[in-house]
């Protein structure tokens, strides 16, 4: 199938915990813009706006206050020493922020822009839908479609899992296992030729790293992140008890991961008969580290995995796997 070319207004957005990206076509093939899913409030200030306005961050003045949203968030609370307030958590809205829809509203609305004549189809990720969690996820797809009508775009959604197989799998004709390691959930979708055969998530990802890193060191947990973004990768003489936490609590989300692939494949009756090895792809922002899929190879050989792979490989641009996988959806609508 030829990816390009076809429904030139088409757009991908991927609405993650952590980010969110915007993918469009452009003349060299896919173009990204991505924002940080977070804000901070700072003080009111005359020149304070002004300069905002001027460096083009996006942020909205309330009274005597201003929220910084998108990227510049992260970097101004670690120097005002706060943690960033977040619209999503755990792959979901986050029912603890009051603020959750007007801001990623915000922050949507900067990426995306407002619909021109003909723009579109739209296509927006969303996670697989677990146990349990069936109400929740109805809740946060359907207001997503809200905000995104608003700015004129008819969207459909996709889940993240599938997206990573849309972006990835063209050469094994859409039959793998996609895997998202994002920040606040890892997904992972089965597909076979295309046919999404079972997906789920486990809330298990670079925030729980995170806060669990600066639990144990007494940290806050957006400074870790930071120094885990910068500097953390696996098989190193772990130079301080941030970077030894840092592996501990990788393992922990990688051990839990194989494990819940394993027992999903087991417990899923009436999946087709795959009939030779299959790929698996990994993305997502918490697959960056190096050495992070030797790791995750290393523990799927221990553990005994009930399906034959092929091979294990990274997604070619892991932060923009997602976006890109919805972007090819709506390409094909
Ligand atoms: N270079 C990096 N090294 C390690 N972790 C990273 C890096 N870049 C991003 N991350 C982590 O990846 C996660 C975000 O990944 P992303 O795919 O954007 O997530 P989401 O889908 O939840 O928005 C965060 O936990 C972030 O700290
Ligand atoms: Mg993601």
């Amino acid at each position: 199938m030829n990816q390009t070319g076809k429904n030139a207004a088409a757009v991908g957005l991927d609405v993650g915990t952590s980010h969110i990206v915007v993918a469009r076509q452009s003349d060299e093939g896919f173009r990204f813009e991505s924002q940080l899913n977070g804000f901070v409030d700072i003080p009111y200030a005359k020149l304070t706006e002004k300069v905002l306005q001027m460096e083009n961050i996006p942020h909205c003045v309330d009274g005597s206050r201003i929220a910084v949203q998108g990227n510049e968030s992260g970097q101004l609370a670690e120097l005002l020493k706060v943690e960033p307030r977040r619209p999503m958590s755990h792959g979901f809205l986050n029912p603890s922020e009051p603020e959750s829809l007007e801001r990623i509203s915000r922050i949507i609305g900067a990426l995306c822009g407002i619909a021109g004549d003909g723009e579109g189809p739209l296509y927006f990720s969303v996670p697989a839908v677990s146990i349990g969690e069936q109400d929740h996820w109805t809740y946060h797809e359907a207001t997503l479609r809200q905000v995104l009508g608003e700015l004129g775009y008819a969207a459909k959604s996709i889940t993240e899992g599938l997206a990573i197989v849309y972006s990835e799998m063209e050469s094994s004709n859409y039959t793998g296992i996609g895997i998202s390691c994002g920040g606040g959930l890892c997904n992972v979708c089965l597909a076979y030729l295309s046919v999404p055969v079972m997906s789920f998530s486990i809330p298990k990802a670079g925030d729980f790293i995170d806060r669990n890193v600066a639990s144990v060191t007494g940290e806050r947990a957006n400074s870790i992140r930071l120094i885990k973004e910068a500097c953390f990768h696996f098989n190193g003489n772990f130079a301080d008890k941030i970077h030894q936490a840092l592996g501990v609590y990788y393992d922990d989300m990688i051990g839990t991961l194989v494990a819940t692939i394993k027992d999903q494949f087991q417990s899923c009756r009436g999946l087709p008969p795959l009939g030779r090895p299959i790929p698996l792809v990994l993305s997502g922002g918490s697959a960056i580290p190096r050495g992070f899929k030797d790791r995750f190879k290393a523990i799927l050989k221990e553990s005994d995995f009930p399906v034959p792979i092929s091979e294990v490989r990274m997604a070619e641009d892991p932060l923009h796997a997602t976006a890109r996988g919805a972007l090819v959806a709506a390409m094909i609508e």
